[in-house]
């Protein structure tokens, strides 16, 4: 039986309310989890009931199952805490044991830092100090159950660059054991996202053509519709490298040209992951801001944070020598689009007129029309050589219907089951860090774009 209380760190944030709440409430709802609670912590003065009613309107059903919701408020608490303030700690952790007890909850506990991530550590260390989470590798005996665990959960970015990455990592590395820490990509929880490795090895026709032989080019494109969404402060900090590149890209960037894993569990997949990490190298970078962006509450009006990056880079391994790969993304671009594209090689032609001019592509995309899209060449009816490009597909609403559980609660899923394929290792964090400290943003010029246009060409 699922069974845990969540205790989430930084409860009145967009996050919780966003995704961390429709989550649950999906695993609730789906039966994933039979038994919970959840605590609220933040340093703002509010209650878990205005927290859950902000989230109803996250939460993707067209009618919302009030059952679920009382559940929701029936289980849950908000603990005011000052992350900075040592003294506070001892209350939260009564709290915890009281919420245990109420609940007969005294075995599992996910600590959720949904927090900026310069509060990590000081989080992290208190906790710690005041044993609120413990060290232990599910093998804690108590008198109601037999492997209880405390598995703590960062969301990203993880650190705000090489060096504080480094920080968190040697601080949380000390205190847990890595098998207790789950470093959140949300990319990683997106069906087509966790398809990628599952197609590619569990197919055959996939891997030998899985080279520069056959491959021409991978284009990697997350561009968004929206804005920055009122988080002025933060983006302004991090920008679309930070905030999108150095994870959401670099994760598919490695899934795709990872080499075949031993066994596609977490351990050996994210050792071939980070082995792509250390070969990558960024041949080109252009950077883009959208007009008006400066003038975005808590932005600085004389901000050179760019809102739009395209990469070009090469992997130094024998697999991908010569074949570029191009991420592009950028806030309030023309659409809403996160899609790889793998272009294969032209084919000698052998038809006396007409050749082709279409490579074959695999599309695979993440969203929106999840599936996968194989452009071929196929001949136009007739009596003739003329060929067309045609697509095949596998269009997975159409075949999985379209209430597939979207990436939070697929990722909280996993942390409950202690599964850490779909979560980043600390390596991997770092290596991703050092990828995107190639570049340097001084010696770039940061062109304009128009709201709604396709970014910087
Ligand atoms: C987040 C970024 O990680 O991903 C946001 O911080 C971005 O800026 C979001 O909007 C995009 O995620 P999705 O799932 O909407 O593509």
């Amino acid at each position: 039986m699922n069974e845990c209380v969540f205790i989430i760190l930084g409860a009145t944030g967009d996050l919780t309310k966003r995704k961390l709440i429709p989550a649950i409430y999906k695993l609730i709802k789906n039966k994933k989890i039979e038994k919970f609670a959840i605590i609220g912590v933040a340093s703002s003065p509010t209650d878990i009931n205005t927290i859950i009613e902000n989230s109803k309107e996250f939460i993707s059903e067209k009618k919302i199952d009030i059952n679920v919701i009382n559940s929701l408020k029936n289980n849950s608490y908000y603990y005011r805490l000052n992350f900075y303030n040592t003294s506070e700690y001892q209350d939260l952790k009564k709290l915890i044991e009281q919420v245990e007890l109420k609940h007969s909850l005294v075995c599992n506990k996910i600590f959720y830092f949904a927090t900026l991530p310069e509060h990590f550590k000081i989080l992290t260390e208190n906790l710690a100090k005041h044993k609120i989470v413990e060290k232990h590798e599910s093998t804690h005996q108590c008198s109601k159950c037999k492997h209880p665990w405390s598995r703590i959960v960062y969301e990203k970015p993880f650190g705000k660059d090489l060096k504080s990455a480094k920080e968190i990592n040697k601080c949380i590395s000390k205190l847990f054991y890595e098998k207790q820490i789950y470093r959140i990509d949300h990319y990683l929880g997106k069906e087509l996202v966790g398809d990628i490795a599952i197609a590619r090895f569990t197919n055959t026709i996939f891997e030998p053509l899985w080279n520069n032989k056959y491959i021409e080019s991978v284009n990697i494109t997350l561009s968004e519709k929206i804005g920055i969404e009122g988080r002025g402060k933060f983006y302004d900090e991090y920008g679309a490298i930070k905030d999108i590149i150095q994870n959401h890209a670099l994760q598919i960037l490695a899934l795709i040209a990872m080499e075949q894993p031993k066994t596609l569990t977490a351990q050996d997949v994210r050792d071939v992951k980070s082995k792509v990490f250390k070969k990558v190298k960024i041949e080109k970078t252009t950077l883009g801001q959208y007009e008006g962006y400066t003038q975005e509450q808590n932005v600085n009006p004389e901000s050179k944070t760019e809102t739009f990056a395209a990469i070009k880079l090469y992997i130094n391994n024998k697999r991908w020598k010569n074949v570029p790969f191009f991420i592009k993304t950028g806030k309030f671009l023309d659409k809403k689009e996160s899609l790889i594209t793998i272009t294969f090689k032209q084919i000698k032609c052998l038809l006396p007129e007409h050749c082709p001019t279409d490579s074959n592509k695999l599309i695979i995309k993440i969203e929106p029309d999840e599936g996968f899209y194989l452009e071929l060449n196929a001949k136009v009816p007739g009596r003739t050589y003329q060929t067309t490009p045609v697509i095949m597909n596998f269009c997975h609403s159409c075949l999985f219907g379209p209430n597939t559980p979207a990436a939070y609660e697929n990722l909280l899923y996993d942390v409950i089951n202690g599964d850490q394929f779909a979560f980043v290792r600390s390596d991997e964090i770092e290596l991703s860090w050092k990828i995107v400290e190639q570049i340097d943003k001084s010696k770039l010029k940061l062109y304009k774009y128009r709201k709604g246009s396709t970014g910087v060409n």
